[in-house]
């Protein structure tokens, strides 16, 4: 067999440690895909530690919230030997790049972005912290710093998808100024899960910044989870179906079903065709959850126990660093730096 059909394809992607715990958005929306990813692709996945100070934390939180998003990882199946696992801010050519691309970056296809554009909307009373306008472009240099010479591909939620067409855009002008620099990243949507929806309000994306009942945290208990998930907001018609636009709560909750399981939304469907009580499927669907989740809990309580995590991320810093000093060297000598 050619040498080459070997080589996989790289991967880069990082989740931020904003919040105590993850969510079953995360979860499905993003690590479980991760699991699967590592097999299939060279995957470089960071802590996003730089990109949770975007908003104001607390140092200490931040720190906790580190440790447990790393927890997670491993606990969910990330394994360190398959990837390479490593915190954002250990690696400083990321902030190195983002200053290089943001003088190569027009303000307007910064103040377009959807998540500044909607902090701008609901704040209307306050200043908006520049870390919200700013926050793409230091996404730009966390993809582009691993563009290799063949694709990137980034595995992005439906609300991310503009940060990575924001990605290729800066990377296309770069190149067109200083030739062959960046391989241009390649978005990945999951064809379901790339937007799991609060439970409360299912036209809202579910966050773990939104502590509200419409939020299922990886570290809820069981009654907790069978509790949000009863009080989920569905509608009156006695049917279950996957409509997203008429039906919402249930298209969510049929979502979330199908990613636990891993089976098509469809597959999902023909499973509660003849369902008319709503408190059954919901119950079905929290039992799901619960299978997933608090086995996953123990897992990283356990994994918390083993103090190793520390030597995993030096691990994953020293792989790191490789790639990306390489990648930055080469800009600091197109741009004359070097
Ligand atoms: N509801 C979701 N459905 C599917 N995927 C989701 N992701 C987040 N929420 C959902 C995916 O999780 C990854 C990491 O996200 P992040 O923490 O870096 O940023 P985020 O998208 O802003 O996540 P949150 O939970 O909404 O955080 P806060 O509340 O702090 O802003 C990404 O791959 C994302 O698509």
């Amino acid at each position: 067999m050619d040498n080459r059909l070997k080589i996989k394809k790289r991967m880069v992607s990082g989740i931020k440690p904003t919040g105590s715990s993850l969510t079953l958005g995360n979860y499905l929306g993003a690590i479980k895909r991760f699991v699967k990813y590592q097999n299939e692709y060279d995957l470089y996945l960071f802590i996003a530690d730089l990109h949770a100070l975007t908003l104001p934390i607390d140092p200490n939180e931040l720190r906790e919230n580190t440790k447990n998003l790393l927890a997670t990882y491993l606990a969910a199946g990330l394994d360190y030997h398959k990837c390479v696992i490593f915190k954002q801010s250990e690696i400083p050519e990321h902030t190195q790049l983002e200053w290089i691309l943001t003088c190569n970056t027009d303000l307007p296809d910064l103040t377009k972005m959807p998540q500044y554009k909607n902090y701008k909307d609901t704040h209307k009373k306050q200043s908006v912290p520049s870390g919200m306008l700013m926050y793409p472009s230091l996404m730009n240099a966390d993809i582009l710093l691993y563009a290799s010479d063949s694709e990137c591909i980034v595995p992005v939620g439906l609300d991310q998808k503009p940060h990575v067409d924001l990605t290729r855009f800066v990377a296309e002008n770069f190149n067109k100024r200083y030739p062959n620099t960046f391989t241009l990243p390649v978005p990945l949507i999951a064809e379901q899960g790339a937007k799991i929806m609060s439970l409360s309000d299912p036209t809202k994306k579910m966050s773990k910044s939104e502590s509200d009942i419409g939020t299922i945290y990886l570290s809820d208990d069981e009654e907790t989870i069978y509790k949000k998930i009863k009080k989920a907001t569905t509608d009156g018609e006695g049917k279950i179906y996957y409509d997203p636009e008429n039906k919402p709560g249930i298209s969510n909750l049929l979502t979330i079903y199908a990613c636990i399981k891993n089976i098509s939304i469809k597959d999902a469907e023909k499973q509660f065709t003849k369902q008319k009580d709503y408190g059954i499927f919901k119950k079905e669907v929290a039992k799901a959850v619960c299978d997933e989740i608090i086995p996953l809990q123990n897992r990283i309580k356990q994994i918390n126990q083993r103090f190793i995590l520390n030597e995993i991320l030096e691990e994953g810093r020293q792989k790191a660093e490789l790639i990306a000093t390489n990648k930055l060297n080469e800009v600091y000598r197109k741009v004359g730096l070097k």
